[in-house]
């Protein structure tokens, strides 16, 4: 059985896990439902807005079978908030050393955010071989994780920032690439305006993706 810290179960959920930053937490179960049935078991909720941490308790509590992960973890106050909320794992943009160093104990698989190979060898260090490239196109895309893959071997991305389903191939055939996030399949205004048939056709084109 793997570790509680290892990420590498939830990152092999999807191919593309939705980053979602929702205003409204009665709108959480409703779009875990619609992603659930169009075969994506998987959701970050940002907590970017008032509503997150409501809409993750809403998500573990009226569709458990969603593995729920909380994004935009800067603090260690807000992974202990994630994980009392019900968050399965946690993600961050970055990582500071403080924060890795607490969550290696956490209950739940965390992913810090990496941009450099001295980045990602400080985590590697730590104990982390799982990490969160952002902002992936901004910062050399594909080609930039499979120069990173060459010296660092151990480590696997689960790539985000403007990422599209046209550019999304070409990181999930990489083989140090677990999954992308991105935020094309369920993006506030779809959320706000209940337009559930709209994600759950990106859904099912991401999933058909690998
Ligand atoms: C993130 O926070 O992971 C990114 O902002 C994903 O969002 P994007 O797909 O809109 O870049």
């Amino acid at each position: 059985m793997s570790k509680p810290q290892d990420a590498t179960n939830v990152l092999t959920l999807s191919p593309v896990i939705p980053v979602v930053t929702i205003d409204n937490a009665a709108d959480a179960a409703p779009l875990a439902r619609v992603l659930l049935a169009s075969g994506i078991p998987t959701i970050e909720i940002t907590l970017r807005t008032p509503a997150a941490l409501d809409a993750i308790k809403a998500i573990a509590s009226e569709a458990p079978e969603m593995v729920v992960g909380a994004g935009t973890v800067l603090t260690e106050k807000d992974l202990s908030a994630a994980i009392d909320a019900g968050a399965r794992y946690a993600l961050s943009p970055g990582g500071t050393p403080k924060l890795m160093k607490a969550a290696r104990k956490a209950s739940i698989p965390f992913v810090p955010g990496v941009a450099t190979a001295s980045e990602i060898m400080r985590g590697l260090d730590l104990g982390y071989t799982c990490f969160k490239f952002f902002p992936a196109e901004q910062l050399g895309g594909a080609t930039a994780i499979k120069s990173l893959g060459a010296p660092l071997a151990a480590a696997r991305f689960c790539p985000t920032g403007s990422i599209t389903p046209e550019k999304a191939p070409a990181y999930l055939a990489l083989k140090n690439v677990l999954c992308v996030g991105g935020s094309w399949i369920a993006p506030a205004e779809y959320i706000k305006a209940g337009d559930w048939a709209s994600i759950e056709a990106a859904a099912k084109r991401a999933v058909a993706l690998r």
